[in-house]
């Protein structure tokens, strides 16, 4: 079979030809249809990530959409984490009970992009931020696709008002595609409230569109989220840390939540003590790996329900599996329309 093989870490996964996955009890065979990049893919295919280093050659993707045994099925794998193969193949090898069917008429490449970072938005907002209805919250990162789908996710929740944040101008047309109310730039832009008083539309500042943030940007991106919310917000959802983690945690109410999932912007982040202590603010981490294996599917259930009834979609492109190596340089580079998805 055709698949994508990482030789080397460090370097892209270029098409190969592999046997297919030998038959072993407890795991079925997946004839895959999309395989999304992900960061997560991108990390340990580095090398560098806190599962040290993957023994090569692999088959790099962690996840997938695929057909086993009849029926259309997401399913996860634990490539460049643990020994093994992954999903960016004509046919990849999963734990039977690891396999979420999905819902007739889902797109397996609209759900592949979305997939586990849609899950983290999800879980990140309803069960760590316990998100209520009527609530305000704050989306950094709304341009990625943890964000996108958070935007969503928290509309669809009851959120009264969503704040998005993002770096970049195509970061922030997407996050407004998703439905904020309002979109803030993280980095100082000259941009200006919108046109219908404020309450939608894109807030920046004066430097460059995509600057970076340094710690004195802090008390001016607080300022500009401050002004996009309808008073202190009530929950942040945060794949960044660095500087806007700091700025958004000054925007909430007493007793507010932030829930950290990512570091993009920085691996520390300069966030006050008198911020955190004055407001008793909650700061929570949230990883995908603590679910237990019943939380992932629901939670994976639940986000390619709303994507088969057309309430949840992220900004993704596919591309062949002969185009491996340019699109896992795209997606590393940031240099994409959206999650790229590999269709074997
Ligand atoms: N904890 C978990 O279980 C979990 C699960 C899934 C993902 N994550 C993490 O969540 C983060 C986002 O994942 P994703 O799937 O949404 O990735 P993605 O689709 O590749 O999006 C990443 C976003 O991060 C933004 N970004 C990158 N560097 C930045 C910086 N220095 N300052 C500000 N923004 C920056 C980019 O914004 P622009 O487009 O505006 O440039 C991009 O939209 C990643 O760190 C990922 O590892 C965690």
């Amino acid at each position: 079979m055709r698949a994508a093989q990482i030789s080397a870490c460090g370097l892209p996964p270029v098409p190969a030809d592999r046997p297919e996955p030998a038959p072993e009890a407890g795991w079925e065979p997946v004839r895959v249809l999309a395989a999304p990049i992900t960061p997560l893919d991108l990390l340990c295919a580095g090398g560098a990530s806190y599962f040290g280093a993957p023994a090569v050659p692999y088959v790099p993707g962690v996840q997938g959409v695929g057909q086993a045994g009849g029926r259309l099925v997401w399913f996860p794998t634990s490539a460049g984490m643990a020994p093994g193969d992954g999903s960016m193949a004509e046919v990849a090898s999963a734990r039977c009970e690891d396999l979420v069917e999905l819902p007739a008429g889902a797109d397996p490449v609209a759900v592949a992009a979305l997939g586990l970072s849609a899950v983290a938005a999800y879980m990140a907002l309803t069960w760590r931020g316990e998100l209520a209805a009527g609530e305000q919250v704050i989306v950094l990162g709304a341009g990625g696709v943890v964000g996108q789908s958070a935007v969503q996710l928290a509309r669809l929740a009851g959120a009264r008002r969503v704040i998005a944040a993002a770096r970049s101008a195509t970061g922030r047309a997407r996050a407004e595609q998703a439905g904020a109310d309002a979109v803030v730039a993280l980095g100082t832009d000259g941009g200006s409230l919108g046109a219908d008083g404020g309450s939608r539309g894109v807030s920046g500042g004066s430097r460059g569109a995509d600057a970076e943030l340094g710690a004195d940007d802090v008390a001016g991106l607080a300022a500009r989220l401050s002004a996009a919310c309808d008073g202190p917000a009530d929950l942040v959802l945060d794949p960044l840390y660095g500087v806007p983690a700091a700025a958004a945690a000054r925007v909430l109410r007493p007793g507010g939540r932030l829930v950290n999932l990512g570091g993009s912007a920085g691996e520390t982040s300069p966030l006050d003590s008198s911020t955190l202590r004055s407001r008793s603010l909650r700061v929570l981490g949230y990883t995908n790996n603590e679910l237990s294996r019943e939380q992932r599917a629901t939670a994976m259930g639940k986000v390619a329900e709303l994507a088969a009834k057309g309430e949840l979609s992220v900004a993704h492109e596919a591309v062949p599996l002969a185009e491996i190596a340019s699109a896992w340089n795209r997606q590393s580079t940031g240099t994409t329309s959206g999650r790229l998805v590999v269709t074997p």
